[in-house]
């Protein structure tokens, strides 16, 4: 069972490209697409979704696309609201949010607030995210800490992290064929099971994340032991 599913959503500008549209056009697409496999998650049982939406080094991009992305944001908020309330889809988000325009940021927390109580599947976000971040504002955050611990083991550490309720991912998802994880989730995708599809992110539907779970369901997870783990 995939409890946590994690995916690089790469592809959006490919698969514009191939049909003779600009890439805002793939990335509006992109946007319409997470709808979608949010609701297949759910019927698939999965609790937790994680979504690579836009990376550090994505700010590196020319600025009308950062800045086009950046506008989809409160668009995606304000026509997800109702069907993530009828679902039950709770709205996080992991990153570097205070990076993001104000406008940004602000539709995020009134979705975030508007769907805190939903339980169903938690939507998780990860905006202006990079792994190495993460670990850096861990380790920041720790220093920060007054009553942190004496000594710091791998639990100590992890509740420094952004989401540490949540748990690792069982499978990691790349859309679009790049076999590379774009710093994404770099302490969490430890002993995650890890999937490529060669089908673009505004194409990939819930037939092929059907295919990627049938994946994982025939995989012996071993934790470095000899015999696998259910
Ligand atoms: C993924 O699609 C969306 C973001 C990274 C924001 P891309 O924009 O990376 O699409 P390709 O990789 O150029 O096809
Ligand atoms: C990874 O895709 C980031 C997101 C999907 C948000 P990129 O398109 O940015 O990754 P690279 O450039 O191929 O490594
Ligand atoms: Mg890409």
């Amino acid at each position: 069972m995939v409890k946590h599913l994690a995916i690089i959503m790469d592809g959006n500008g490919r698969w514009a490209q191939q049909r003779g549209l600009s890439r805002s056009e793939g990335h509006r697409a992109g946007a319409e697409n997470i709808g979608k496999i949010t609701e297949a998650a759910i019927k698939y049982g999965i609790e937790y979704l994680t979504l690579y939406a836009f990376s550090t080094e994505n700010w590196k991009r020319p600025a009308a696309e950062v800045d086009f992305l950046m506008h989809l944001i409160p668009v995606f908020c304000k026509t997800r609201l109702k069907p993530m309330l009828q679902n039950g889809v709770r709205l996080r988000t992991i990153g570097r949010t205070d990076d993001l325009p104000f406008f940004a940021r602000k539709a995020l927390l009134k979705a975030i607030d508007d769907t805190k109580n939903n339980t169903k599947l938690t939507l998780n976000l990860a905006l202006s995210y990079g792994g190495r971040a993460e670990i850096v504002d861990a380790v920041n955050r720790l220093l920060a800490d007054p009553e942190r611990p004496q000594k710091i083991d791998e639990a100590a550490f992890g509740r420094y992290l952004y989401a540490p309720d949540i748990p690792d991912p069982d499978l990691m998802i790349r859309t679009s064929g790049e076999m590379r994880l774009s710093n994404f989730l770099l302490w969490e995708l430890s002993y995650s099971e890890l999937y490529v599809s060669p089908v673009h992110w505004p194409a990939f539907d819930e037939a092929e994340l059907k295919k990627a779970l049938d994946s994982f369901g025939s995989r012996d997870r071993r934790f470095g032991d000899v015999t696998a783990k259910k």
